[in-house]
């Protein structure tokens, strides 16, 4: 009853708050202007040379344009949220402009990956990927700078000195053209998908460095079957002969829609395109092939301008089902609603219709999810039902690495339970060791199965678990020695 009272006195204030109004107000938008700070001044909240002030603002740019590495320095807005989805020129010279400089390009990125990257090519020995295929790289392969010696001597100094000299490591890694960005596939991958090489660039980590290709898939519902696949990449040609007798006809219906291709921004039969020829596009699965990873990098959709937006390389979708935040940064809730949106490659649900992509109904997102929910991570045979080292299966350097993970090396803070995560996004800060933008909160990765899935961090700066180990034992300021890193190291390896 009291409601009806409310409703009119409400309308009539308005009316008599409208009539006092200045004559230049919008009334039609019926909403008053909101509050202002008289002289506003802005205080630093302690963000130092990481305030956008400090910062250089953003190139603006043209689709196609080559952007710096150190895209990090930088900050700002753009000019604005939306894209266009027609070519700034003609096809054909968009085709002739982006060939003719491929070469050049990608002698910068081999340049520049040299410079903070020594592939050193060493292996640690005797340790393979699950399928038993792939060796596992050796690092640090991240390079010192120059004048330190050692991780260990680096270490000493503090993180403003570090900032101070401008020597940190480890800084973001950028996608070499975040003007028109999105997905770089691997050479392996590309040699097998010819219809994903791009006219205006390659992959820039050695496929030594990338997960192994076709990756084994490891089903929770058969645990007794190792890997389903048998060394096979699935596709939409072979997967129902694969699964036939396995999976419910539901999870079959997902997992056919995982591998359907469909168009997406830069991969489609529009001339707003990035590959030769015309194409189906992309595939769940051309990214996540067998439910783990390629190595394909992108960038987050979350931010604009585009040149904001932080290179992210394709996670596994093993164990999705332990999770509960899905993306670096945009915490998605479910892997159904992952598999509905199509734009989230860019953000912009715009494009969808002049490419035409996916725009899946509920129903067969929900069945993308169902199988998702099935795909297991990798067998851990020295783990215990409890997730600790099985003491008869473990060697001491094992057993010492696990001791430090829940010890002094802190990493147990963040990574724990039976995936290694704590499904909370934290602020690591990285920005107190350079001048730029800070990245933010990062959801915090599960660590089982880490050893499949190099490179490592959301914009994979990190190429092997050795260069983690030294990641952390900088950023978190822990002091560890030589032999304790390496026991960390053996540690993840057993995950
Ligand atoms: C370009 C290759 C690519 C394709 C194709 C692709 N993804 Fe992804 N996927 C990524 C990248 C990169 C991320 C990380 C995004 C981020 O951090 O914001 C991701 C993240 C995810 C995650 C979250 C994983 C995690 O651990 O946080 C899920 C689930 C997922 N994708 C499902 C899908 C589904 C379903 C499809 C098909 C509709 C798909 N992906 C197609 C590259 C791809
Ligand atoms: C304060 C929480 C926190 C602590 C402590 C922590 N981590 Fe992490 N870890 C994270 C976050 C957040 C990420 C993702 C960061 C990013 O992508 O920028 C991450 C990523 C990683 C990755 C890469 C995962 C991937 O899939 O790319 C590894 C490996 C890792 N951590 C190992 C460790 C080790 C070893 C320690 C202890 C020395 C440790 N972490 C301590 C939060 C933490």
């Amino acid at each position: 009853m009291s409601k009806k009272i409310i409703v009119p006195i409400a309308l009539g204030s308005i009316v008599l708050l409208a009539s006092q109004l200045p004559i230049n107000i919008d009334l039609h938008l019926l909403q008053s202007r909101g509050a202002v700070v008289q002289d506003y001044e802005e205080p630093d909240y302690g963000l130092g040379p990481s305030h956008v002030d400090s910062l250089l603002p953003f190139p603006d740019l043209e689709k196609g344009d080559r952007t710096p590495f150190d895209l990090w320095r930088y900050a700002g807005k753009g000019k604005s949220s939306f894209m266009d989805p027609n070519l700034p020129m003609e096809w054909e010279e968009w085709l002739a402009y982006n060939s003719d400089r491929k070469s050049l390009v990608m002698n910068e990125v081999r340049a520049y990956m040299e410079s903070r990257y020594d592939f050193l090519g060493k292996t640690h020995e005797g340790k393979y990927m699950s399928g038993g295929r792939k060796a596992i790289m050796k690092g640090p392969v991240s390079r010192l700078p120059e004048g330190i010696k050692s991780f260990e001597e680096l270490c000493e100094l503090s993180p403003e000195e570090i900032r101070r000299k401008n020597i940190f490591p480890f800084k973001p890694l950028a996608h070499p053209i975040a003007t028109t960005a999105h997905m770089v596939f691997p050479d392996e991958w590309n040699k097998v998908h010819p219809e994903h090489i791009r006219i205006d660039l390659d992959h820039d980590i050695p496929d030594q460095y990338l997960p192994e290709f076709p990756p084994p898939m490891f089903l929770s519902n058969h645990k007794e079957l190792g890997d389903v696949t048998k060394g096979v990449e699935v596709t939409l040609s072979n997967y129902y002969e694969i699964f036939n007798g396995l999976l419910t006809p539901e999870q079959m219906e997902g997992l056919k829609e995982l591998l359907r291709p469909t168009a997406t921004t830069w991969f489609n039969h529009t001339t707003h395109r990035i590959t030769e020829e015309p194409s189906a596009g992309v595939s769940c699965f051309s990214c996540h092939v067998n439910g783990h990873t390629n190595g394909a990098f992108e960038l987050g959709p979350d931010s604009r301008p585009n040149l904001a937006r932080l290179r992210v390389g394709t996670p596994s979708m093993r164990g999705n089902y332990n999770l509960m935040q899905l993306s670096s940064k945009r915490s998605i809730r479910s892997m159904d609603h992952f598999a509905e949106i199509e734009e989230y490659f860019d953000g912009d649900p715009g494009f969808m219709q002049a490419i035409g992509p996916r725009g899946h109904q509920k129903t067969v997102s929900n069945r993308m999810g169902d199988f998702n929910a099935m795909l297991d991570f990798p067998p851990a045979p020295k783990l215990g039902p409890n997730g600790k080292l099985m003491a008869t299966k473990a060697n001491e350097q094992e057993l010492f690495g696990e001791e430090l993970f829940f010890g002094k090396a802190q990493c147990s803070s963040c990574h724990y339970g039976p995936a290694f995560v704590d499904d909370y996004m934290h602020d690591l800060q990285v920005e107190r060791f350079y001048i730029g933008r800070p990245e933010g909160p990062i959801k915090t990765f599960p660590l089982r199965g880490i050893k499949d899935s190099p490179p490592y961090l959301h914009d994979d700066r990190l190429l092997t678990l050795d260069d983690t180990v030294e990641f952390f034992n900088l950023i978190l300021e822990l002091g560890l020695n030589k032999e304790e890193k390496e026991a960390l190291t053996a540690y993840m390896l057993c995950l």
